[in-house]
């Protein structure tokens, strides 16, 4: 039986549901908002939408008809807002995919400028006194160099003169890693940048390019060393080495005092101790006075550099004529340096990356 009147046939309703249910309302992202109100208004607008019109129809109905007349709108109405919640759906899925929603579906404006000053980074201390030794070296006529951070035995130490008992070789000093073929045994985090030295020297005998040789080589040394305010696992150095005829350790010692001059001013106070290292002789160590009115004396020395002149045998070792050559070379530590030159009490704060630390240079 039919339940709509004459001039409303089932088959109009039953054509609304199909249109409904056809609806693609969302298929262009771009006109999909204007598309699913459109189809709001045409559908269930208050004046003019088609399904609210048809419960204006009620009245034309056969009161026996009104209920099942009253389902079936119910039914479409219901059918007209599923079809438009899927599609405020399915766009917003589509604008969050894209990014122009934030995640509590509020519409992002990429337009808007950004916030103003944007924060930015510095350099890092260690890398700014680095920077600094190398321009002050540039000055005097020195390269730079560079060698691998994980070296083998001869390099880091047969070369230089280390016999096979000397305590940097032990395992509770140096972090050894096992390394395949053709490195294998003795392979080592490298303990200084010395290392560099002999990979220096050797290039320049294999390409024939020096001596004469001046250089100097930055770079991250690894110590397994109990990590307190003056000393950690890891730190970094700037070796330094001269290789010509009749090189004298006044060359060196002034090479070294017009150094420490030009990074902490010309009223430094330095001193040269005596010392030793296997593969300079003679060697020595060198000491800038930190001022500290809390200490007795009003400060201490603090070591920041070993050197020496270049033992004739790593000469011999590299294929450099030792009877021709002499040389000086030089190690000094970085963090030292920086620790020096603005006053900084503990080493571990270089590595903590602390903004607030990093923020003060
Ligand atoms: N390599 C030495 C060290 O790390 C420093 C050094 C370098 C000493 C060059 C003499 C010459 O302690």
């Amino acid at each position: 039986m039919s339940t709509a009147p004459d001039n409303l046939p089932d088959a109009l309703i039953a054509a609304l549901h199909d249109e409904i249910a056809a609806a693609d309302l969302v298929s262009n992202p771009e006109t999909a908002a204007d598309a699913i109100e459109a189809a709001r208004v045409d559908w269930l607008g208050r004046k003019s939408g088609r399904v609210t019109a048809l419960f204006g129809r009620m009245k034309d109905v056969a009161p026996e008809g009104r209920r099942a007349f009253g389902q079936q709108l119910n039914g479409l109405k219901q059918a007209a807002e599923a079809k438009l919640a899927e599609a405020q759906d399915a766009l917003k899925a589509t604008e969050q995919a894209a990014g122009a929603l934030d995640a509590k579906g509020r519409r992002l404006d990429l337009t808007l400028p950004g916030r103003f000053p944007a924060p930015h980074g510095s350099i890092h201390p260690l890398t700014q006194t680095r920077m600094e030794i190398e321009a002050i070296f540039a000055g005097f006529g020195f390269g730079v160099a560079e060698g691998p951070e994980i070296e083998d035995d001869w390099h880091n130490f047969s070369a230089l003169n280390f016999g096979p008992e000397h305590p940097a070789r032990d395992m509770q000093d140096t972090f050894f890693v096992d390394a395949p073929p053709p490195n294998g045994p003795g392979t080592v985090l490298r303990t200084h940048t010395s290392p560099v030295q002999v990979r220096v020297m050797e290039h320049a005998v294999t390409k024939g390019t020096g001596p004469p040789i001046r250089m100097i080589a930055p770079g991250r040394v690894f110590r397994n060393e109990r990590i307190t305010y003056k000393s950690y696992c890891l730190f970094h150095q700037v070796e330094g080495l001269v290789v010509d005829e009749s090189v004298t350790f006044a060359d060196l010692k002034e090479i070294l005092v017009r150094f420490a001059e030009a990074l902490f001013g010309g009223d430094v106070r330095m001193r040269f101790r005596p010392s030793f290292f296997p593969f300079t002789e003679p060697s020595a160590e060198v000491d800038i006075w930190w001022a500290d009115d809390s200490l007795p004396g009003g400060g201490r020395w603090m070591e920041i550099l070993g050197c020496g002149m270049v033992d004739p045998n790593v000469l011999t070792n590299v294929g450099i004529d030792a009877e021709r050559y002499t040389g000086y070379a030089f190690g000094m530590g970085i963090e030292r340096m920086c620790m020096l030159k603005h006053g900084i009490g503990d080493i571990r704060l270089f590595y903590e990356n602390d903004v607030r630390f990093l923020q003060q240079f």
